[in-house]
């Protein structure tokens, strides 16, 4: 089970999703427990003012820091621990084993969506949270970043996928990208599916899939072979492919 809390301004971006497809199955099933908390309910000002200019001049609004003290307030007044993100291009980046990390966190996960130029550095200095960027590029805003978390977790999480195999063999979860995968027709406009996978011999198929994903990530993703932590595991079945295929690896 995941517990999150999302406090953003803009609640309307993050419900549809959580409604729809496996973030809907996995909060039916009780898998996931997502809270929306809108900003704008936790200023007091009368018109609920939550961004402001920034102090020495500059375009954009920043994100006013009382507000979100206020919210991360009523989230911890429920008494259930909590692990602060603030989602920012600064962070540290969003990769599969933290998405893994979230799936089995125990404490409500709660995401701060920073939103125009910037939040009010006071956050950062005030709260004890942990800064996570979801990619070297600049959002609108970290309601999408939530979600993308959300999203990568809860696969994570025993009970969610049909499968419990499916989340293992996707592409990241051995640090190789994912074998190509095929379903009926068997044959689409003069394309054919490889005969191993109708063979019906299952050591085969395993071994033609260990390789594809090996020639899948040495083609589309090299960097991923060289990781340091993988590159020692990866050099052997690397090299018996280099040997198989006459030298030739792309
Ligand atoms: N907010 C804006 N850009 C972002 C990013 N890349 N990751 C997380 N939050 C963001």
């Amino acid at each position: 089970m995941m517990k999150c809390d999302v406090i953003t301004l803009f609640p309307e971006i993050i419900r549809p999703v959580l409604a729809q497809s496996m973030l809907k199955r996995a909060g039916e099933k009780g898998l996931l427990d997502v809270r929306v908390h809108n900003l704008r309910d936790f200023t007091e000002d009368k018109h609920r003012t939550a961004d402001d200019h920034p102090y020495g001049g500059g375009a954009g609004m920043v994100l006013k820091p009382e507000p979100i003290f206020r919210a991360v307030d009523a989230v911890r007044s429920q008494g259930e621990p909590v692990r602060l993100i603030l989602t920012s291009p600064q962070g540290r980046l969003f990769t599969q084993p933290l998405a893994f990390e979230f799936s089995r966190e125990t404490r409500r996960i709660v995401f701060i969506c920073g939103r125009y130029e910037g939040v009010d550095e006071r956050v950062r200095e005030g709260l004890d949270l942990e800064e996570v960027s979801i990619g070297d590029y600049v959002l609108t805003g970290g309601e999408l970043p939530a979600l993308v978390m959300m999203d990568a977790a809860v696969r994570w999480v025993p009970g969610v996928l049909g499968d419990p195999e499916s989340a293992n063999e996707d592409s990241f979860s051995g640090a190789l990208l994912d074998y190509p995968h095929y379903t009926r027709p068997a044959t689409f406009r003069g394309l054919n599916i490889p005969d191993v996978l109708t063979s019906g011999n299952h050591e085969a198929i395993r071994d033609w899939r260990r390789k594809q994903a090996l020639l899948n990530t040495l083609k589309k993703r090299p960097d991923l072979l060289n990781h340091p932590g993988r590159a020692e595991e990866n050099r052997k079945p690397l090299k018996d492919l280099g040997k198989e295929r006459g030298g030739k690896l792309s």
